[in-house]
């Protein structure tokens, strides 16, 4: 039996659901019953009937869909896959910023650990922050930790003050600004598509900046037969299973999240069989990381 056939019967004996995220590899992804965007796994995991999860991700995502659907079991195939972004702000200072301010809303990027949402007021996805932000009454923004996505919102939302922080994806932060140039020049009829983890001198030259959804997406609904993309390389798989003919370009110096491609299909099985590597998380923080959840749900479009 392949590891593929092993995988869909212990899924039916756990009676368990497999999310994936775009950043994971090709083959893990092809087994997944729901691939996606931080945006559209968090709600998908709502309205799932199987009581077990196994998140194919980083550990923000298992924690988020933990908090959202307590009464599950959300197994991770590999704990140490973890977003470095995640750890980047830390409750205490955040808390200090909001002695100091007055009308602040706290807006907190799910690529963030429990305990930090739970300081915030609202979390946002890179695909619903502009309608998250938008629709806070509060004058002021602190948005935690990525100081490229606040600061591609704030640019649209002139009307309010942002306060920043200096957090960044190290994956989006390091992709060079000359290699996107030198794509640019060698197909100049190619559209730079471009997530808003990636530096501001970058997303200046990007024709759409969006998340990984709104990426392929674009990229089907364009006419154009080839694209610059400006995302981790997990993505190519989506793009080009789903648009056969179109050619898509990546930095090259490829940008690849280690963490994302810990996950392997023998641990997806692993945990599938044993149980193990279950998401838990303590009491009182957890409702307050859920409050913030659960604001962006209400929030976002
Ligand atoms: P999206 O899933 O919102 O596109 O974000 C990308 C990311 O960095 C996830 O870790
Ligand atoms: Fe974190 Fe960046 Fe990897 Fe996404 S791509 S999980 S933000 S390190």
């Amino acid at each position: 039996m392949t590891i593929e056939q092993q995988i869909q019967d212990w899924k039916r004996e756990r009676d368990a659901v497999i999310l994936a995220h775009y950043y994971v590899a090709p083959e893990v992804q092809e087994i997944a019953d729901y691939v996606g965007d931080s945006f559209y796994l968090s709600k998908v995991a709502l309205d799932l009937p199987q009581q077990t999860i196994v998140f194919c991700g980083v550990g923000f995502m298992g924690e988020s869909a933990k908090l959202l659907n307590e009464k599950k079991t959300v197994l991770m195939p590999d704990l140490e896959a973890d977003c470095p972004m995640a750890h980047m702000a830390q409750p205490e200072e955040i808390r200090k910023i909001r002695e100091q301010e007055e009308d602040l809303a706290v807006v907190c990027y799910i690529n963030s650990t429990a305990a930090l949402k739970a300081c915030a007021d609202v979390c946002v996805t890179s695909a619903n922050a502009l309608d998250v932000v938008r629709a806070l009454p509060n004058r002021k923004i602190l948005m935690i930790p990525d100081q490229n996505l606040a600061h591609f919102i704030a640019e649209q939302v002139p009307e309010k003050e942002f306060l920043f922080h200096p957090g960044c994806c190290p994956v989006h932060q390091e992709i060079r600004l000359s290699e996107v140039l030198d794509l640019k020049k060698a197909h100049p009829e190619a559209p730079v598509l471009a997530h808003p983890e990636c530096p501001a001198a970058l997303l200046a030259h990007a024709d759409y900046v969006g998340s990984t959804s709104g990426i392929i997406r674009y990229a089907a609904e364009h006419e154009a037969r080839e694209y610059i993309i400006c995302t981790e390389i997990g993505v190519r798989h989506r793009l080009e299973r789903d648009n056969p003919g179109k050619k898509f370009y990546f930095p090259a110096t490829s940008p690849v999240c280690r963490d994302m491609k810990q996950v392997t299909l023998e641990k997806v099985l692993e945990v599938l069989r044993t149980g193990k590597n279950a998401v838990s998380l303590p009491g009182e923080q957890s409702e307050m990381a859920r409050r913030a959840l659960e604001q962006m749900l209400r929030l976002a479009k």
